[in-house]
C-alpha cells in the first residue's frame, strides 16, 4: 500500500514537472525566435528570417513589418507576380525551379513588371502587367500610395491608374472588352485578398514601406518610381 502511493505520488510529481517545464519552454524566447509555434509572436519571427531583403525599421512599427513580411513571402506570394519576370524572380544559381536552392533577386523584388499577355485573349487587347509595390522617396509603398488607397485597392480592386478602361467601341488595344470592367485590376488576386482582417493588411502596407525602393523603367512609365 504505501509502496503504490508512493508511486503514485511520484507519477503526480513527473507529470506535473513535465508540465511546468513544457510551459516554461514554450514561453521561452528560444523557442519563440525559433519561429515554428503556431502563434503570432512566431510568425513575426520567421517574417523577418525570410524577407529576401534588407528592411528600413525607422519609424516602423516592427511587430507589423514582421508579419507583413511572413504574409506576403510566405503566404500570399506577392513576388511571383510583381517581380519582372520568371528568369530574373530568383538570384544567379538561386532558381528552385532549375533544382536550386530558393533565393529570391533582390533586384527585381516587388519592382513589378511581369507580363502577363494581351488580357482576356489575343486580339488587339492590353497586356496585363504587375505594379511596382516598392517605395518611392515619400516612404510610402507602391509609389507614394496611403494606407487607406492601399486598402481601397485591396478590398475593391479600383485601378487608381485607370491603365485600361472598358471598351465603348471597338477594340484599340488599350481598351478592355466588357463584361470585364476595365476600372477594375485585372489577375491580381484583390478577390482573396480582401476576405484579409484590417490589421492582415496594415501589416503588409508596412512591410512594403520597409523594402527598398526599386526604380524600374523611366517616366512616366507606371512602373517607374522616384527613389530620391
Ligand atoms: C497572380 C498574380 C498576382 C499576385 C499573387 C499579386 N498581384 Fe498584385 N497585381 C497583379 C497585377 C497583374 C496587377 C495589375 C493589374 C492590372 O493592371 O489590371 C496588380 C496590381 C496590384 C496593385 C495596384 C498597384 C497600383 O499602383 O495601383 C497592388 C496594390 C497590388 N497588386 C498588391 C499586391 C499585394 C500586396 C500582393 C500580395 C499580398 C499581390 N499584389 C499579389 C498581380 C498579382
Amino acid at each position: 500500500m504505501a509502496t503504490r502511493q508512493l508511486v503514485t505520488s511520484g507519477a503526480a510529481v513527473l507529470v506535473s514537472a513535465v508540465i511546468v517545464t513544457t510551459g516554461m519552454l514554450m514561453n521561452s524566447p528560444a523557442v519563440q525566435a525559433r519561429g515554428d509555434g503556431d502563434d503570432q509572436e512566431s510568425r513575426i519571427e520567421r517574417g523577418f528570417d525570410i524577407a529576401p531583403v534588407p528592411l528600413n525599421l525607422a519609424g516602423k512599427n516592427r511587430a507589423l513589418v514582421g508579419l507583413g513580411s511572413y504574409l506576403v513571402n510566405a503566404v500570399a506570394d506577392c513576388n511571383g507576380c510583381h517581380s519582372s519576370d520568371p528568369s530574373t524572380e530568383f538570384a544567379p544559381a538561386g532558381n528552385p525551379y532549375f533544382g536550386q536552392p530558393t533565393t529570391i533577386n533582390p533586384s527585381t523584388y516587388l519592382g513589378g513588371g511581369r507580363d502577363f499577355g494581351p488580357f482576356p485573349g489575343p486580339g488587339p487587347f492590353p497586356h496585363i502587367i504587375s505594379r511596382n509595390l516598392t517605395p518611392d522617396k515619400s516612404g510610402l509603398p507602391e509609389g507614394g500610395h496611403t494606407f487607406s488607397e492601399f486598402v481601397q485597392i485591396m478590398r475593391s480592386g479600383v485601378d487608381m491608374d485607370h491603365l485600361h478602361p472598358t471598351c465603348t467601341g471597338a477594340a484599340n488595344g488599350n481598351c478592355l472588352p466588357p463584361p470585364f470592367d476595365g476600372a477594375l485590376l485585372q489577375v491580381m488576386p484583390w478577390p482573396i485578398h480582401h476576405n484579409m482582417t484590417d490589421h492582415d493588411l496594415r501589416a503588409i502596407y508596412e512591410y512594403l514601406s520597409a523594402i527598398p525602393c526599386i526604380e524600374g523603367p523611366p517616366a512616366p512609365s507606371v512602373l517607374h518610381n522616384d527613389c530620391q
